[in-house]
């Protein structure tokens, strides 16, 4: 199984609050699922071992919780597929033979069998140890545009910078200046003492955060009276690309206005073409880089004139 395993690339879960009952890390309740995706096959699959107080009749797992994991390998799937969510639209299920608990994991696997703009339909199977197929399931379901799945973000709150995140705050920045081979000393002045370099020479630090992790990170950094770095801009790999920097930076330049700043400046790097795209969104301004900037790899400078 590891051999097969390690053919299968693991679906990263694009939920960010980690809550789902089959798939979140977070539920204490949940199953905690792995889902994986076979791209020669275009199949996504996962495995469960069915726990004890599932039991419907007998020692049959219950076919409520059979259904759910059907659908739930059903959004997997289409999230691998397509990158977008899905939200059910119908699902017909087959109960062919019992599914025992019985110490023993079974196996689900789904396909998809059409897409036809936003409408997508799968089908999925349940198979126990010996290979068999016990339950079958066809679904139809609804691909959300990147707008609705956006909703997301409403789990999403900004909240000022308190000591508690004061790990996270360096790791979530860290993460990408190692990744992208940008880490310099410079940095550490910033992550290593918050408080003393941005909070206590009059600048903001907000952080995002789910009810359970933080999750992205932005920093106003005071530089002379009226004008600031907006710096240290980071979200969390897992869940990059579903608005939540668009909402760190949005909630920054607010909170920049209301410290009467007139001017954001960001040194960046031509690597960070995601970011950089944001920042010109906001009408950032491409200018020469300042001989004194204190970070040897920016290639990048912008401004805003915000009041
Ligand atoms: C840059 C970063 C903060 C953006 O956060 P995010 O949550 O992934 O971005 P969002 O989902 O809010 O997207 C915001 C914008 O980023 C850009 N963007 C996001 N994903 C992108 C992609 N795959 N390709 C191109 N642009 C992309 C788009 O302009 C997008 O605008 P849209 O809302 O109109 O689609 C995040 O990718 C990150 O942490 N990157 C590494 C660190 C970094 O580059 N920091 C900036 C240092 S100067």
């Amino acid at each position: 199984m590891d051999a097969i395993k390690k053919m299968k690339k693991e679906i990263k879960n694009p939920f960010p609050d980690g809550n789902c009952f089959f798939c979140g890390i977070n539920n204490k309740f949940g199953l905690k699922l792995k889902f994986y995706w076979d791209e020669e096959k275009k199949e996504a699959s996962t495995e469960y071992l069915p726990a004890k107080h599932f039991t419907g009749q007998g020692n049959i797992l219950h076919g409520a919780i059979q259904m759910g994991l059907l659908d739930e390998i059903m959004g997997w799937t289409s999230y691998a597929f397509t990158e977008k969510m899905a939200v059910t639209s119908d699902i017909n299920v087959k109960f062919l033979k019992p599914t025992y608990i019985n110490r023993e994991k079974i196996r689900i696997t789904c396909q998809v069998t059409s897409k036809e703009g936003p409408k997508i339909k799968m089908y999925a199977k349940l198979f126990n140890i010996e290979g068999a197929v016990c339950t079958t399931a066809e679904g139809s379901y609804h691909l959300l545009s990147s707008e609705k799945y956006r909703g997301i973000t409403s789990l999403i709150k900004i909240v000022p910078f308190e000591n508690i995140h004061a790990a996270a705050f360096k790791q979530l920045n860290l993460e990408w200046l190692e990744a992208y081979e940008l880490f310099e000393p410079a940095d550490l002045k910033y992550l290593d003492n918050p408080l003393s370099n941005i909070l206590e020479q009059g600048g903001k630090i907000l952080m995002a955060i789910t009810d359970n992790a933080v999750i992205g990170t932005c920093a106003i950094i005071i530089e002379k009276s009226n004008t600031a770095e907006l710096a240290k801009l980071a979200v969390s790999p897992d869940v990059q690309g579903k608005g939540v920097g668009r909402m760190l930076a949005k909630e920054s330049i607010k909170e920049a206005r209301k410290m009467g700043l007139k001017k954001l400046f960001l040194v960046s790097n031509k690597k960070l073409n995601r970011a950089i795209q944001l920042y010109e969104s906001f009408g950032f301004k491409h200018m020469p880089i300042p001989k004194d900037t204190i970070y040897k790899t920016a290639d990048v400078y912008m401004e805003l004139q915000i009041n």
